[in-house]
């Protein structure tokens, strides 16, 4: 298939280049670059052979969206561009809606102007909200909240999907609901590399243990879990990444708007992790306990059955490997893509 893929220079977006180009597909990347570095797109051409077309620009900038959709036919598109720090949609909550809705709003239309109706959206765990317990794990039809502005951008855009295929039947929507994604490339040419102090605890994890950072704070430990630390569904990005290919497969037979969570359907504690991580690494991970971060869930996994049976994908990496090719990425590229 001849793909575009939005923020296909990302995290998620690079892991997904090369498992898509190992499928066969051909692919031209929509990135501003907002949270990535071209880097990313050289360092997929070297474990690949072949390297994405990149068009630098905004998801937005209805212009340039419009060129390229007039230039290139598409089959499908992958939309991984978004804003998608939590903690910072709630200070900028107008930068988020622009971002991740009016921007993908512009994106649909030229779409659907240009007859391009296969989508596969990168949704988040985050639309399930501050889960119930009772309902763990989660399947697709458990309830659905916004606890934060990034999570009401997931879940009004699900909704803005559910509501066009319902009124256009030539739109096939898949709405994959990420997990906790971690890790990187067996190569550790290609990985996870925020800006600044990271928020989430795998990139904290990997900065501590290459001496960036001092040393990890484990957010509580009095929840009602085996070890009163929270759990989350750990899953390797390349196991995400194949999850797409999987999805690309299955996308133009399913009409409609097909919502799918991606997780290993396990879960994991943070002390695990860190035990995980120790295993990997050989070496003790500095650490201590801290109070509990304000609107976390003690737990949230996924049922993954629906992903087994409508894309034949399961996740085959354990926690080991995760943390073992985080670790990896991070040792080789210890400033990330500036340098390494
Ligand atoms: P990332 O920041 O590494 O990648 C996003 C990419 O989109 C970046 O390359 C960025 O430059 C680009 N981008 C952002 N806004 C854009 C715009 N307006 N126009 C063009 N490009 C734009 O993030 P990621 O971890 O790879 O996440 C990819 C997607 O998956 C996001 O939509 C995110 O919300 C979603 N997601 C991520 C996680 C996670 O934990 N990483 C979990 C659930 C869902
Ligand atoms: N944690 C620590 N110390 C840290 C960082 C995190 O103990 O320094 C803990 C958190 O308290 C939580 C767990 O590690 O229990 C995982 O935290 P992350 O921030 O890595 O992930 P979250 O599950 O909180 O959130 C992630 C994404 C969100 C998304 C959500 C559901 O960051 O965007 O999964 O998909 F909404």
């Amino acid at each position: 298939m001849k793909l575009l893929v939005t923020g296909g220079a990302g995290y998620i977006g690079s892991h997904t280049c090369v498992a898509a180009f190992a499928a066969g597909h051909e692919i031209t990347v929509l990135d501003n670059l907002c949270n990535s570095s071209p880097e990313a797109l050289e360092r997929v051409e070297r474990i690949c052979g072949k390297k994405p077309r990149l068009v630098v620009g905004d998801i937005g900038d209805r212009a340039c969206v419009r060129a390229l959709l007039d230039a290139e036919k598409f089959d499908a598109t992958i939309h991984f561009a978004g804003l998608k720090a939590v903690g910072e949609s709630v200070e900028k909550p107008w930068e988020y809606y622009e971002n991740n809705i009016a921007g993908t709003l512009v994106l649909l239309d030229e779409l659907r102007r240009h007859g391009v109706f296969n989508f596969v959206f990168s949704s988040s765990a985050t639309v399930y909200g501050n889960p119930d317990p009772a309902n763990l794990p989660l399947r697709e039809d458990a309830p659905l909240a916004a606890l934060s502005p990034y999570g009401a951008t997931k879940l009004w855009l699900e909704e803005m999907m559910r509501a066009m295929a319902k009124a256009d039947p030539r739109w096939h929507f898949m709405l994959l609901r990420y997990f906790n994604p971690v890790g990187a490339h067996e190569s550790g040419l290609i990985g996870e590399d925020p800006g600044g102090i990271p928020n989430n605890l795998m990139p904290y994890i990997t900065q501590v243990a290459v001496g960036r950072l001092k040393e990890l704070t484990i957010f509580g430990r009095d929840y009602p879990t085996p070890d009163g630390t929270c759990v989350r569904d750990y899953i390797h990005v390349c196991d995400l990444a194949e999850g797409h290919v999987a999805a690309l497969a299955k996308v133009a037979d399913l009409p409609g708007c097909t919502a799918i969570n991606l997780g290993t359907g396990c879960g994991t504690s943070v002390a695990q992790l860190v035990a995980s991580f120790e295993k990997a690494t050989g070496r003790p991970l500095p650490h201590r306990y801290g109070e509990r971060r304000p609107g976390d869930a003690a737990a949230c996994w996924a049922d993954a059955t629906k992903a087994r049976e409508l894309l034949g994908w399961v996740a085959k990496r354990d926690c080991d490997a995760m943390c073992r090719d985080a670790w990896r990425y991070q040792s080789m590229n210890p400033d990330g893509y500036r340098r390494g």
